[in-house]
């Protein structure tokens, strides 16, 4: 367990900005930061971090919290995992209380893989430099292709000793259970024997964006056609293979910093390139590009350029994967590199600039690209022409970005040599058939919100709402501030009349919310609001130091997504644009006393209505003689409404 000032420290000491920032490229709006959503596909920022509030909310899948609710949802960490994680980032020493045997069992499972898999990546480094074996095969194997001991250092490249159980027999003297061997792939049990899955391979630890070991590749060494070149982890709780691209961690600052991420194939291309000097390059190890690989790339850039072997064969393949991400609305490139040479090969020849000049002269617009490879092919074959115009149509119509496709289309006409009506007509043909798959899905959802609009009527649970939202906002801000409240009371003047006069109290700010609201009983009808209001108001009555941050960090994940979500909820304007447009946003409030007023008096204001509302229901209902009662009720909430009006109308 994690002792509590340990926690208390790491909460105090990280910025929800700073550790956001590793994850999410991030861009000043006004006094937040926003940026494009971690967890959906989307084109346009809806994703928020306040660094005044320290909480971040993501308006497009709804999920939002503290700095450990980011780290729980996007790394998927557990909460101490996220612990760990910050003081390890901040640098600070985490105290454990004792653990029991029974207490370190049933640590959570994630943590154990995460552990095991800790353990080999260092266990696999220790062999490569510090055994005789690792040393003149795996460290010579490296070296031979050209990788510095600082490289190797840097990837964490290890070696795994050419004997059965040599790994499995070490982590089990380590007190490592086989089951976690097992799930991570690491050990392969059959019957009661038990195997190393990398028996003699030299090892390329693959880490997440964060810089956990997530799995393995391992590369063998000698030529044996029965055996594969490379054996990777196989999927586990921890390791998604689709999720994952290899060199992430590494390159993750310079992809944002470069505003462009090259894309390669293999584990040596991404070493080779870092070696070089490139930095902003990932693999997706061998396999076809996932669109949540891609979303991993769009998170710190618009800009791919994907780089292919010399060898033409894989080349048409690949071409079709690409307008995955194209769809994601990126922007892409694409390279090729002479006869026989690949990513690895050439950096190993090449110095940085010779390197960098050969990608900067060499990357061309892929579907640029795509049309002159395709014209090559069928320019002399009339049917095999058809085929590849409509083939490079699919692949504009995936882009999002209307003027973009024009320009494209344009653009195609004159490389394959062919009218741009044509080419239009395809397009408008392609996009009439999404269209009405579209439209079917939207006519369906439409179905669905009249059954909801027919339920209940929205405006009036809205007003309610809203008002209960602000009366928390307002105590999660302000609530331990004192303010001077200006009342209007009823007095007799000098005449003997009675007039309405201003008093100023000075109390704090939960204290006058809570008052007001109790004159009238009211109570919240929603359910959650109801439940943080009664917490907040207790813990400020308890506590003269409250503080907001502390106050999340207590609370669980729901409550914490809700108060991100209320306070959050009025910053979404600003996501618009809108400043762009030179209309800037009324300024939240002129002071905090006049704030608190005018939301209160709207809220009993509503409440008047709605209960004037339900008299004149009832009058309906009822025979004459009751009648008069209720309307003497409605005539005093009247009078009252009246008072609170101008009470409402002095405050604005
Ligand atoms: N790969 C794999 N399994 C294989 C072959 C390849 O997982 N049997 C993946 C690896 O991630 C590899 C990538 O595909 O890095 C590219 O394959 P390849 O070009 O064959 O390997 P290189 O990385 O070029 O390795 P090397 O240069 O050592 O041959
Ligand atoms: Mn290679």
């Amino acid at each position: 367990m994690i002792s509590q000032s340990s926690i208390d420290l790491v909460f105090e000491t990280a910025r929800v900005e700073e550790v956001i920032g590793d994850f999410v490229n991030l861009k000043k709006s006004g006094s937040n930061f926003k940026g494009l959503s971690p967890f959906s596909d989307e084109r346009s920022p809806s994703f928020m971090v306040s660094p005044v509030k320290q909480i971040w909310k993501d308006f497009s899948s709804g999920k939002g919290g503290n700095v450990v609710a980011f780290l729980m949802e996007h790394e998927h960490f557990t909460y101490p995992e996220a612990i760990k994680y910050l003081a390890k980032k901040y640098n600070i020493e985490i105290e454990e209380t004792e653990q029991s045997n029974e207490q370190k069992d049933q640590a959570n499972e994630r943590e154990s893989l995460y552990l095991v898999s800790e353990f080999a990546s260092s266990y696999f480094q220790k062999i490569l430099h510090k055994t005789d074996q690792g040393r003149s095969i795996g460290l010579s194997y490296f070296k031979e292709r050209g990788f510095t001991e600082e490289t190797i250092k840097k990837f964490d490249l290890g070696y795994s000793l050419n004997e059965w159980q040599a790994f499995t027999d070490e982590a089990l003297k380590q007190g490592y259970n086989i089951d976690y061997l097992e799930k991570t792939g690491l050990t392969i049990v059959k019957e009661d024997k038990r195997f190393d899955r990398f028996k003699g391979r030299v090892m390329f630890p693959i880490k997440s964006m964060s810089g956990r070991v997530l799995g393995f590749g391992g590369r063998i060494l000698i030529n044996d056609k029965k055996a594969a070149k490379y054996v990777n982890s196989p999927e586990s709780d921890i390791y998604h293979k689709s999720n994952v691209l290899y060199g992430i961690f590494h390159a993750k600052q310079s992809i944002a910093k470069e505003d462009n991420c090259y894309l390669v194939e293999g584990y040596t291309d991404v070493i080779q390139f870092h070696q070089t000097g490139i930095k902003n390059v990932v693999s997706s190890s061998g396999t076809a590009l996932t669109s949540e690989q891609i979303r991993l790339i769009n998170r710190l850039t618009k800009n791919i350029t994907v780089l292919f072997d010399g060898d033409a064969a894989g080349l048409r393949a690949s071409l079709r994967g690409i307008d995955l991400i194209l769809e994601q609305g990126m922007n892409v490139k694409v390279c090729t590199f002479p006869e026989g040479e690949d990513p690895d090969s050439f950096a190993k020849q090449n110095t940085l600039e010779e390197l960098s000049i050969y990608l900067e002269n060499n990357a061309k617009d892929f579907i640029q690209f795509k049309a002159s490879v395709l014209y090559e092919e069928s320019k002399n074959d009339p049917i095999k022409k058809a085929e590849t115009v409509r083939e490079i149509v699919n692949s504009i119509a995936k882009i999002p970005d209307r003027i973009k496709k024009e320009i494209y289309i344009q653009e195609c006409a004159r490389i394959m040599d062919i009218s741009e009506e044509v080419l239009f007509s395809t397009l408008a043909q392609i996009n009439k058939k999404e269209f009405q798959e579209e439209n079917k899905q939207f006519k369906s959802e439409q179905k669905a919100f009249e059954v909801i609009r027919h339920q209940q009527p929205v405006e009036k649970v809205n007003v309610q709402y809203i008002l209960e939202k602000k009366i928390i906002e307002v105590l999660l801000l302000y609530g331990n501030k004192t303010e001077r409240f200006e009342d209007l009371v009823l007095k007799e003047n000098e005449q003997g009349n009675l007039v309405l006069e201003p008093v100023v109290n000075e109390a704090k700010v939960f204290e006058k919310v809570f008052l007001d609201l109790q004159e009238d009983e009211m109570e919240f009808t929603n359910a959650n609001f109801k439940t943080l209001y009664y917490t907040i108001i207790d813990k400020l009555n308890q506590n003269p130091d409250f503080e907001l941050k502390n106050f999340i960090n207590s609370v669980d994940a729901e409550m914490g997504n809700e108060i991100s979500h209320i306070l959050m909820e009025d910053e979404r304007y600003t996501l618009d644009n809108w400043q762009r447009m030179n209309i800037y946003p009324k300024e939240k409030m002129h002071s905090v006393a006049q704030l608190v007023s005018e939301t209160i008096l709207s809220l009993r204001c509503f409440l008047i209505d709605q209960k004037v509302k339900e008299f004149q229901q009832e009058t309906l209902h009822k025979k004459i003689d009751t009648n008069r009662n209720i309307l003497e009720e409605v005539k005093d909430y009247s009078g009252l409404k009246m008072l609170l009006s101008r009470k409402l109308n002095r405050v604005l």
